[in-house]
């Protein structure tokens, strides 16, 4: 698959089998968003403990019900809404608090990931939900537990795995976003 197929190919998905990715499918993974440019340090944490997993999953699920955010509350209303949507894995990178420029260095390195997910015939999402409950005080233990130095934050991540339902909490029409303007 060259990059523009994947590009287009891949696509959100929320609804994972149970079923382990390989572990060459996963450094493979790790390695391509390790080769994203960058500026700066930020942790990636690849986290395939189910019992942690669920733990973040119930945490994200409550900030987003309590969130005031009429679209995480929304979506957190669904029936069988899983924010981590039962993946077996979820990479989740955090960077410096302080260095406004760790946002651009974790999406960008999560950006590669998803495209090398989709080359590998898996399915991934990108996720920024966690960061609700994990950069919230009240969840420093869970965020040291998800390995989050002191004094980062979580900015976003993904989940990876064997795409079970590809319709389920879709948008089913995919299209090209932003606006673009040719200044000639
Ligand atoms: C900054 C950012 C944050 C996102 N956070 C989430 C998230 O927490 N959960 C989720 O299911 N999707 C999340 N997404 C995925 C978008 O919802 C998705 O990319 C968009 O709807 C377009 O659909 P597509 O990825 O299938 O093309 C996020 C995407 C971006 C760029």
């Amino acid at each position: 698959m060259n990059v523009a197929d994947a590009v287009l190919k891949r696509r959100s998905i929320r609804s994972y089998q149970d079923k382990p990715v390989t572990d060459a499918d996963l450094e493979a993974i790790i390695s391509a968003g390790r080769w994203a440019p960058n500026a700066g340090e930020y942790k990636m944490s690849v986290i395939r403990n189910k019992d942690l997993i669920a733990r973040i999953n119930e945490r994200t699920l409550d900030a987003m019900r309590n969130s005031g955010n009429e679209f995480l509350m929304g979506r957190a209303a669904l029936p069988g809404y899983l924010p981590l949507y039962g993946a077996p894995v979820i990479i989740l990178l955090s960077g410096p608090k302080e260095m406004a420029i760790t946002q651009l260095n974790c999406g960008v390195s999560v950006q590669n990931m998803l495209l090398q997910a989709t080359e590998l015939g898996l399915g991934s999402v990108f996720l920024r939900s966690p960061s609700y409950a994990l950069n919230a005080p009240a969840n420093a233990a869970l965020s040291a537990e998800a390995g989050i130095p002191e004094g980062y934050q979580m900015e976003c991540g993904i989940a990876i795995g064997y795409t079970d339902d590809e319709t389920k909490f879709a948008r089913m029409e995919r299209e090209p976003r932003g606006v673009v303007a040719y200044i000639d």
